[in-house]
């Protein structure tokens, strides 16, 4: 058996192994392209006669985690040939991904499982997920009028602003991708185009116009408001005014669109101007994260709780593909905080779904404790929960 990177002649095997685990694609076999994708790397297990066994791809995103941006591998088509499956084939092959994400910097990494006890082994633990709930249009025109904020179509000069409002928002949660990279590498026109509309909510001001929220939809099929949904991709807004006069946008559509569909996560801030209790949840994507490089991934992220000052030695065990194992110091003072490995052992241990869960701040030390997750000395737990809480978990990109 052989553990490698796929290269451009592996690509039609690798895709059969894909259609075998995932299914066709309704419009038959996408071209073969002349070149590998930038910023994604697949590996594969390649068996002794050549076959191929398992495959696992690492796309190089980077998250809002804590307010800073932290390199992050988003795993996705994790496949094993359906007569090679239960041999534990993944391990290996996470094995090597993982290395190669580390060599890049990238010291988080993210899935999104279709079963949360797959990864689970290899240090995953779920911290959200990417949600598809239904609304009803009519109830959405019952949202109170904004004060000032309007709205108006955006267009192509618009979409720095656009990117800068989604900014604002994801600093603000842990978890969102960044939206930066080859994957993201479209002109505004191409991003224009890929929907019917992206729509604005500004603010005038003595200065001018400010945009203060976005939402990115299609209209979808038909006009008859039983049957026919508009898809919003996106909403976010950096103002309650801002999320009311989205709302009141797609409210408007009463007559022609009886439902709306909204890819969300966690806890909406926008949830809160709704005038009525509907969020009907249709599919939810479990989303896992495993920190890979607990020193790099916390000094990255630069946790910080101003006029906290502390060391908090911790320790890490049961990570059986990478090397997050380990003694480690989190210091918090001035500044963002840092965290080193050390060779003095002592302080609480996380089991690597403990650390994961605490760094993305969705469970507390003490809930951490009653799954097992921390062991020993739990006089620092309050500072843990101190530096790594306060900011909600969030996705608002699949892969
Ligand atoms: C999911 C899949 C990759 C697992 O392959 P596999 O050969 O069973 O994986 P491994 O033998 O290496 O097992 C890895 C771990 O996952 C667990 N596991 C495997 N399938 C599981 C499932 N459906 N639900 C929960 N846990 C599962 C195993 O028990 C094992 O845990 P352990 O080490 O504690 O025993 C394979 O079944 C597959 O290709 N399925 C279709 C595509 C798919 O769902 N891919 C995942 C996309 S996120």
């Amino acid at each position: 058996m052989e553990i490698r990177r796929l290269v451009l002649d592996d690509l039609p095997a690798s895709y059969r192994l894909s259609v075998e685990a995932f299914g066709s694609h309704p419009g038959g076999p996408p071209p073969t392209p002349t070149a590998l994708p930038e910023g994604r790397e697949v590996w594969l297990a390649v068996d002794d006669d050549g076959a191929f066994v398992a495959r696992a791809a690492a796309h190089s995103y980077a998250s809002w985690w804590h307010g800073r941006r932290v390199p992050t591998a988003g795993v996705a088509s994790v496949t094993v040939a359906a007569e090679r499956r239960g041999e534990g084939l993944l391990r290996p092959v996470f094995a090597a991904l993982l290395a190669a994400a580390a060599e890049r910097g990238e010291v988080l990494s993210t899935l999104y499982p279709t079963a949360n006890g797959i990864y689970r082994p290899m240090g995953y633990e779920v911290v959200t997920s990417f949600d598809t709930v239904r609304l009803a249009t009519a109830e959405l025109a019952a949202v109170r009028a904004p004060a000032a904020t309007r709205t108006r179509r955006a267009r192509a000069e618009d979409l720095p602003a656009v990117h800068e409002v989604y900014a604002a928002w994801a600093a603000a949660q842990n978890g969102p991708l960044t939206r930066t990279g080859p994957r993201f590498a479209q002109t505004p026109e191409e991003q224009l185009a890929d929907v019917t509309a992206i729509s604005l909510a500004v603010e005038d001001g003595a200065d001018g116009e400010r945009v203060v929220g976005f939402a990115a939809w299609d209209r979808g099929e038909g006009y008859d408001p039983a049957t026919a949904a508009l898809e919003v991709h996106d909403l976010v807004a950096l103002t309650a005014d801002g999320y009311r006069a989205l709302w009141r946008l797609f409210g408007s559509h009463t007559s022609v669109a009886g439902t709306v569909r909204l890819h969300t996560s966690g806890h909406d801030p926008a949830r809160q101007l709704l005038p009525t209790s509907t969020w009907q949840v249709e599919s939810r994507h479990p989303y896992a994260l495993r920190v890979s490089d607990p020193a790099g991934a916390l000094t990255a992220a630069g946790p910080a709780v101003p006029g906290l000052v502390a060391e908090v030695p911790f320790g890490v065990t049961g990570d059986p593909v990478g090397g997050a194992d380990g003694s480690y110091r989190l210091l918090l003072g001035d500044g963002p905080g840092t965290c080193e490995r050390t060779s003095v052992t002592g302080g609480p241990t996380f089991t690597p779904q403990g650390l994961a869960l605490a760094y993305a701040g969705v469970q507390s030390c003490a809930n951490l404790r009653m799954l097992g997750l921390l062991t020993g000395p739990d006089e620092h737990d309050r500072v843990l929960d101190a530096a790594l809480g306060g900011r909600p978990a969030h996705v608002r990109d699949y892969f």
